[in-house]
């Protein structure tokens, strides 16, 4: 396999390279990133120079940059994207032209080669919109309620229209909630561990009581092996690990691992439009693909706070950085606003 990993730059696609070359070395990777604020170069440095490992930095809207990237590349996973929801509500421009338009500039180029194996496209669990009860499954109606979820389902549906319209074999993943090493320190879980290292306080959202289902990034990553080697082009993924907690059961995990005071904790205004809950049904990828999340929460999120412990320096030169500002605009009004709940 010849694989084009863009947004390889990433949280998801870092790990997703990194399991790649260690577990799959016949394969060759060449990851095409924009290096936006979310992406590092430096995160894959250990690959630099390594037969079948290529970075090209570019666009995925830019039609010469893929043309380039995708030259002699059999499949294509897609992790390219604007991903923060909260920077969706702020301004969904970047959010419509990256994770709609850049899909359409890399399906246009993925088709002009019949032989291309498999056009991988990474979309959320978000685009089923809050699920109140039960788990979505893959058949559910579509019902994205955030700028980023409404680019993330335009761009999954557009890749499937490939397939349907021109034969392109397109698969679709839906993973639920991410946690890991190399994550932003935007997202809930990362911010809230380096906060508590630095004794800032952390702000939950409303009353805390909103449910994801984490997922820890290797578990992601070797679903979605399992998608480009035995996976059906046509077929949409539904990948998740059932461990559905609130946001307040995170945040006292995290606590709990950094050994941080709990009076840090504060409920701040809450997200617009926030979805109150996402679970999905992953009966079919255990079904069909035989494969199963290795991780528990506890057992992920011990990993994840030792990771940002011991690699204070990748995560403090981000904060140190365009951070300090996207968290003042962001949070300075709400924390100020937001009251002790301890
Ligand atoms: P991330 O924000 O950490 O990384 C995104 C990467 O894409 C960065 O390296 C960035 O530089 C690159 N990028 C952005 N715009 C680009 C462009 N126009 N051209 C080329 N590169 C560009 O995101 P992530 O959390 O790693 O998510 C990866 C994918 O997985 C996304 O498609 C996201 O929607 C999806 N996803 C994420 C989660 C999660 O919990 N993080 C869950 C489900 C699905
Ligand atoms: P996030 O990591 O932004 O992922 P998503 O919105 O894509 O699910 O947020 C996870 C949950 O944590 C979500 O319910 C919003 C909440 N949250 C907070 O309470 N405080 C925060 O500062 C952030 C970033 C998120």
């Amino acid at each position: 396999m010849n694989l084009l990993v863009t947004g390889g730059a990433g949280f998801i696609g870092t790990n997703f390279v990194r399991y790649i070359m260690n577990r799959r070395p016949g394969w060759a990777v060449t990851v095409l990133d924009k290096l936006t604020y979310a992406g590092r170069r430096e995160n894959l440095s250990e690959f630099e120079g390594s037969p079948g490992y290529r970075f090209i930095q570019g666009d995925i809207c830019d039609p010469e940059a893929v043309r380039e990237a995708m030259d002699g590349c059999s499949g294509v996973v897609n992790f390219a994207a604007e991903t923060h929801v909260d920077r969706s509500i702020d301004d969904p421009s970047s959010f419509v032209k990256t994770d709609v338009e850049g899909v359409r500039v890399l399906l246009e180029e993925f088709r002009k080669e019949d032989s291309r194996k498999m056009f991988l496209q990474i979309s959320t669990d978000e685009v089923y919109g809050s699920v109140e009860n039960g788990r979505s499954g893959e058949g559910d109606p579509l019902c994205p309620r955030s700028p980023y979820s409404a680019s993330k389902a335009g761009g999954e549906l557009l890749a499937m229209s490939y397939f349907t319209t021109f034969g392109v074999p397109v698969t679709v993943t839906r993973a639920s909630n991410n946690y890991g090493p190399y994550q932003y320190p935007e997202k809930l879980i990362p911010l809230f561990i380096t906060n508590a290292f630095e004794a800032e306080k952390l702000p939950l959202y409303g009353d805390g009581g909103n449910m994801r289902d984490w997922l820890f990034v290797d578990d992601h990553c070797s679903a979605l092996v399992a998608v480009l080697e035995r996976g059906r082009p046509g077929h949409i993924y539904n990948v998740g690990d059932g461990q559905e907690l609130t946001n307040t059961e995170v945040t006292t995990a995290i606590i709990e691992a950094t050994g941080a005071d709990g009076n840090l904790v504060r409920h701040v205004e809450d997200r617009l439009g926030h979805d109150r809950r996402y679970a999905v049904d992953i009966s079919k990828l255990q079904r069909e693909l035989g494969w199963k999340p290795e991780t528990d929460f506890a057992t992920g999120i011990s990993a994840t706070v030792n990771w940002y412990r011991e690699n204070s320096r990748w995560w403090k030169s981000i904060k140190s950085g365009e951070f300090r500002e996207y968290y003042r605009k962001m949070y300075s009004e709400k924390l100020e606003n937001s009251e002790r709940i301890r």
